[in-house]
């Protein structure tokens, strides 16, 4: 592998800017491509971040030779596809959350990594949040004592967004519980694993979107309580309580630049900062697992993303939640 990981963007729009600001910041990676469905578009984003290589379709680049590792970064529905036919072509993959669009979906893409003996991560930055890497350590070692409840949410007004955009349109996997309750039933899982049962109800939109979804994770000694909405901003601090004390991630908690400590009622607050805005730690993470030859990570591996899709399914069953392409 060369000096520096070379990296390919598909689909140059919202997301893709925050990931290629954080990846300048990342000394041994760089933006060597863009793919866009249209040049114009990859040629603007390009010359932004000074990329060598652009491509007026995603096909081009995944033909190209120009990258080690490609982050698909499009609307959900087409994650499956784009990372399936980036691996055939032997690039590695870091897919945009969520992975795929349900169980099946992300099956077929680990089946994909593994047949061509490819890399794949989904691109679930919060895992490799210094905070919530910290506070995930403190619970392990005992810190708070055992888990008993948590409480997480993501919502922010976004009913004022575009009908036809990927947020409210069925046609894109719209609705709030794929693209940011996928943060708050990661946080429970990741505490406190694979629920026994769970509750949850949801609120839907003009367009068939789910947009609110409120649901209880059941567990033998815990329960969380987890919500994710585009009707309203939500306060967003996570707490994890335990029979010693709690620990509370700091508002945006999937974000968070720091988090804090109440034990037998003294409260603590730690600053630790993110590099950049974040994505920079889940870009360390894949040059890592690049360097040492390994096909997953072993901090968010496949199997962690197959978990956390079938947690995804399991509350759209409960509330009724489909897409049209699913039926
Ligand atoms: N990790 C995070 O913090 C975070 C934050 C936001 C979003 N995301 C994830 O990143 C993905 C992209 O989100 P985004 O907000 O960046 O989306 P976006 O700006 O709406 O779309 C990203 C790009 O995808 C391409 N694209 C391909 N097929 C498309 C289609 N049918 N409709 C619209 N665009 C299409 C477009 O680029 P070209 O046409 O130029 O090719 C577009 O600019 C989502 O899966 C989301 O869950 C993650």
């Amino acid at each position: 592998m060369a000096d520096k990981i070379r990296w390919g963007i598909v689909g140059p729009g919202h997301i893709a800017h925050s990931f290629a600001k954080d990846l300048k910041l990342v000394g041994d990676g760089e933006l060597t491509a863009v793919a866009s469905r249209s040049l114009d578009r990859a040629n603007e984003f390009a010359d932004e971040y000074n990329a060598e290589h652009r491509f007026g379709s995603y096909q081009e680049l995944f033909e190209s030779n120009v990258v080690d590792v490609l982050y698909i970064a499009t609307p959900h529905t087409s994650h499956c596809d784009l990372t399936i036919e980036a691996l055939h072509h032997g690039k590695a993959v870091l897919c945009e959350k969520p992975m795929g669009i349900n169980a099946d979906q992300v099956k077929l893409m680990i089946a994909a990594a593994k047949k061509n003996g490819i890399f794949l991560m989904e691109a679930l930055w919060s895992r490799f949040n210094p905070s919530i890497v910290k506070v995930n350590e403190l619970i392990a070692e005992g810190k708070i004592g055992d888990v008993a409840y948590l409480n997480a949410n993501f919502g922010f007004y976004g009913l004022d967004r575009d009908e036809d955009g990927r947020l409210l349109n069925p046609d894109l996997a719209g609705g709030s519980l794929l693209d940011i309750g996928i943060y708050p039933i990661f946080l429970a899982y990741l505490i406190l694993g694979k629920p026994d049962n769970i509750e949850a109800v949801s609120l839907f939109h003009k367009t068939g979107v789910e947009v609110q979804t409120a649901m209880i994770f059941e567990y033998p000694n815990a329960q969380a309580t987890l919500a994710s909405g585009l009707r309203s901003n939500m306060q967003m601090r996570a707490e994890i309580a335990g029979s010693k004390g709690s620990a509370f991630l700091q508002d945006r908690w999937h974000e968070t630049q720091g988090y804090s400590l109440e034990i037998e009622g003294n409260m603590e607050n730690f600053d630790l900062p993110t590099k950049g805005k974040g994505y920079s730690h889940e870009i360390e993470e894949v040059h890592d697992c690049l360097r040492k030859g390994k096909l997953q990570s072993e901090k968010w591996s496949l199997q962690n993303s197959l978990d956390l899709v079938n947690l995804l399914d399991e509350v759209r069953s409960i509330t009724g939640t489909t897409f049209p392409f699913e039926d």
